[in-house]
């Protein structure tokens, strides 16, 4: 008897810390809020892990030319994971670029996205000062107003997509039922 609950036992802890072990290891959504603080306004951003760093270096970038990161667009959950999405937007479907004009401390446009396309930011002082500094920290520029972390440009198109659908799903808001 005593030996028989003791067996059960050992199976249940077996048990409890197998499925324990499973589930620490279970892939979870690596998408979280980003708090620039004053270094950032406009929308939340939302981003994967890998582009933290990243993102850390374009606010001390900005900081140092006197301008704030205006986020107008950062990770964007697809209504299916499988949607197709043009390569200019993949960074924002991975979590892996934000989409951004430039601001005076005080709040007041310094460079929207005409001002970038028009390469008008070569001629203002602290809209050049980011865009060529912020470049020197890895961080890339695709114009009119992404900055990326550049993986979209080096990986191959499948890889993209695989990472696109995976990430989709991990990060998808969980449906009732
Ligand atoms: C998110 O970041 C993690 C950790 O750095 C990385 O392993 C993963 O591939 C990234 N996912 C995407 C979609 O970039």
């Amino acid at each position: 008897m005593f030996k028989l609950l003791a067996y059960f036992t050992l199976a249940a802890i077996f048990m409890l810390t197998t499925n324990g072990f499973m589930f620490s290891h279970k892939e979870k959504c690596q998408i979280s809020v980003y708090k620039g603080g004053k270094d950032f306004s406009g929308d939340k951003i939302m981003a994967n892990k890998s582009f933290i760093p990243y993102l850390k270096s374009i606010g001390a970038v900005a900081k140092g030319c006197n301008v704030r990161i205006h986020v107008v667009g950062s990770y964007k959950q697809l209504k299916t994971p499988t949607e197709y999405v043009l390569s200019s937007q993949m960074p924002l479907a991975l979590g892996r670029g934000i989409y951004f004009d430039l601001q005076n401390p005080k709040g007041s446009t310094v460079c929207n996205k005409l001002c970038m396309t028009t390469h008008s930011w070569k001629t203002l002082p602290e809209a050049a000062c980011f865009i060529d500094n912020v470049q020197k920290k890895g961080v890339k520029f695709t114009e009119p107003n992404l900055l990326h972390d550049g993986y979209t440009s080096k990986a191959s198109t499948s890889e993209i997509e695989a990472l696109k659908v995976a990430t989709q799903k991990l990060c998808a808001p969980k449906t009732k039922g």
